[in-house]
C-alpha cells in the first residue's frame, strides 16, 4: 500500500468545505492539482493508497448526473471509503424536514456531503448547519469539481497553466463561472464570448478580476466568439440550457446560433489547441460532431480526470495529517 506526501498548503485543508472555488487559495488549488497528478499515477501503476479507510460520504442529488455521481463513489472506494447515494425523493428532505436538520443529522453519522442542487443558498446552509466538509456537486451558480478536472486537463495537455489562453464560447452558466474562479487563481489568460443577455455573473466577473490581479491571469470578454477563439491554446464550451433551463431551450437554440464550436472556429485558435467541454454535450448544437469526436478534443480525458481531481479533494478535505 502506497503513503504520498501531503503538499503542506493541504494540510490544513481537514474539514474545510468546497463550495466555490474561490474557498481555496491559489496554492491550495495548485497543490490539490499535484496531488491529483500523484493520485492518477498511482491508480495508472495500480497501486492502491486507500486514507479514507472507514470514512462515509453521503451524495444528495436533487438533478441528474453521470460523471460527479460515478467518479465521487468510484474515488472514495479506491481511496477505501465508502458512498450513500440519496435521492431527494428518498430521504425525508423530500417531504419538507429542512436542510438544516438533514445537515445536523447526517452530520452525526457520516464524514462529508455532497450535494447536486439548483440554488447554491441551499449548499450554504447545508455547509452552514453540517459539522462535517459539504461538497458542491453543481449548482445553478458554479461546478467547482468540474473547474479542478478542467485546470488538470489543461495542466496535464499543455504541461503548465500560468499563461495558457483558454477561450470559453457559449453560456454564462455555472461551469464558467467556476472556469473563471479557476484560470484567474491559477494565471490562466480567459477570453470569453457569450450571447447578449448570458454574459457571466457580474459578482464572479469583479472576483475574478481580483483573483486575476494576485496572479498576473487576465479575463477578457469579446462578442465576436471568432475572436475569442484568436489563437487561444484551448476551446472550451458547455451546453446551450442547462439544466432547469429546459422550457428555454427553442429560445436559446435561436440566440446561440452563432456560437457553435465547429471546426471553422477551431482553425482560429492555435494549430495544436485543445477543445475541451464538460459533458454532456449536445453535438450539432453547441459543438459539432467533427469537433467533439475530432483529433483535438480532449472531453474523455477530461471526464476521466474529474476522478484524479476530485480524490485528490477528498483527501485534502477528509484525511487526517
Ligand atoms: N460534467 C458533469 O458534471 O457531468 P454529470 O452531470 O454527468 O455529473
Ligand atoms: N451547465 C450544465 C453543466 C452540466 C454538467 C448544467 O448545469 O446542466
Amino acid at each position: 500500500m502506497a503513503t504520498l506526501s501531503i503538499p503542506s498548503p493541504l494540510k490544513t485543508c481537514t474539514g474545510k468545505s468546497l463550495l466555490t472555488l474561490t474557498d481555496f487559495a491559489p496554492d491550495e488549488i495548485t497543490s490539490l492539482l499535484s496531488l491529483a497528478h500523484e493520485l492518477k499515477k498511482l491508480q495508472k501503476n495500480e497501486i492502491a493508497y486507500k486514507p479514507l479507510t472507514g470514512k462515509t460520504l453521503a451524495m444528495i442529488f436533487d438533478k441528474p448526473s453521470t460523471r460527479t455521481r460515478v467518479s465521487f463513489e468510484v474515488g472514495m472506494v479506491q481511496l477505501g471509503g465508502h458512498v450513500m447515494n440519496l435521492n431527494r425523493q428518498d430521504i425525508q428532505l423530500g417531504r419538507g424536514e429542512t436542510v438544516e436538520d438533514t445537515a445536523k443529522v447526517l452530520s452525526r453519522y457520516i464524514d462529508g456531503i455532497l450535494i447536486r442542487t439548483y440554488d447554491h443558498e441551499t449548499v450554504d446552509i447545508l455547509a452552514k448547519t453540517s459539522t462535517v466538509p459539504v461538497i458542491n456537486g453543481l449548482t445553478d451558480y458554479y461546478h467547482p469539481c468540474q473547474a479542478l478536472a478542467d485546470l488538470l486537463t489543461l495542466q496535464e495537455e499543455k504541461g503548465y497553466l500560468t499563461g495558457l489562453k483558454v477561450a470559453y464560447v457559449g453560456d454564462g452558466n455555472n461551469v464558467l463561472h467556476s472556469l473563471m474562479h479557476g484560470a484567474a487563481a491559477t494565471g490562466v489568460h480567459l477570453s470569453i464570448s457569450t450571447p447578449a443577455g448570458y454574459e457571466p455573473n457580474l459578482a464572479v466577473w469583479k472576483e475574478t478580476e481580483i483573483l486575476a490581479a494576485e496572479t498576473g491571469a487576465s479575463i477578457t470578454f469579446y462578442t465576436d466568439p471568432l475572436l475569442a477563439v484568436q489563437e487561444a491554446d484551448a476551446v472550451y464550451t458547455d451546453v446551450w440550457a442547462s439544466m432547469g433551463q429546459e422550457e428555454e431551450k427553442e429560445k436559446r437554440l435561436k440566440d446561440f446560433a452563432e456560437y457553435q464550436v465547429n471546426q471553422a472556429m477551431m482553425d482560429q485558435a492555435k494549430e495544436d489547441a485543445i477543445f475541451l467541454h464538460c459533458l454532456p454535450a449536445y453535438r450539432e448544437l453547441e459543438v459539432t460532431a467533427e469537433v467533439l469526436d475530432g483529433p483535438q478534443s480532449v472531453v474523455f480525458n477530461q471526464a476521466e480526470n474529474r476522478l484524479h481531481a476530485q480524490k485528490a479533494l477528498l483527501v485534502a478535505l477528509l484525511g487526517e495529517f
